[in-house]
């Protein structure tokens, strides 16, 4: 469920957005879908590589909430990590969310096992050197949602078929915001 409070603080920031140039955010229907993804497979520990503003954090960390589970987002911009944090507290979900600050590349690395949503939306050219963190701490049931194959082809397109070629996973493209593929491991 997404509440009232948590609502009041996607719109503002949609009335917001023009001031915020950098911040490559997801449509609303992505966030949204990628909320409904979580609920459904009552996943617990997620995880944002590029939180930008919290735009889409607050879809995931409301998911996260609801499972009682938390979010744990990786930001290396100072300024965005700060109007983020307030975003996540304005929305009562501080509590749900772990804000990694600095490079996720090395972040990335101290994160425990057992993680069930993975979404992947910093530097597209890194987007394999994060797999390479994150798919050992991935739980055996885990959902992983990789950003902009529309609009990115030629940079995430290696990934996309690496992905495709797993044989535990089953992998799609989504056509739903900028496109993403989802890939789900059953368990
Ligand atoms: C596309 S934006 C994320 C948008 C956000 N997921 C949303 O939809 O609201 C990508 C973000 O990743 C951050 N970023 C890029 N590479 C990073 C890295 N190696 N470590 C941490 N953050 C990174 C950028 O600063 C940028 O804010």
């Amino acid at each position: 469920m997404i509440d009232d409070g948590v609502m009041r603080v996607i719109e503002k920031m949609e009335r917001f957005q023009q001031d915020w140039s950098d911040s490559w955010n997801i449509p609303r229907g992505q966030g949204l879908l990628m909320h409904q993804l979580a609920l459904a497979a009552g996943c617990r520990r997620l995880v944002e590589v590029g939180t930008s503003y919290g735009y889409s954090g607050l879809f995931l960390a409301s998911a996260a909430r609801s499972g009682g589970g938390v979010l744990d987002t990786f930001e290396r911009n100072p300024d965005k990590i700060a109007q983020s944090a307030e975003f996540f507290a304005e929305a009562g979900l501080s509590e749900f969310v772990n804000q990694h600050d600095g490079d996720a590349l090395e972040l990335l690395k101290q994160l425990d096992d057992g993680v069930d949503f993975v979404f992947l939306d910093a530097t597209k050219d890194e987007t394999e050197d994060y797999w390479r963190v994150i798919e050992p701490k991935l739980a055996p049931r885990c959902i992983v949602a990789v950003d902009n194959t529309s609009t990115h082809p030629e940079q995430l397109g290696g990934f996309v078929r690496m992905l495709r070629r797993l044989e535990d996973f089953s992998s799609c493209d989504v056509q739903v915001g900028h496109g993403f593929e989802l890939a789900v491991r059953p368990g």
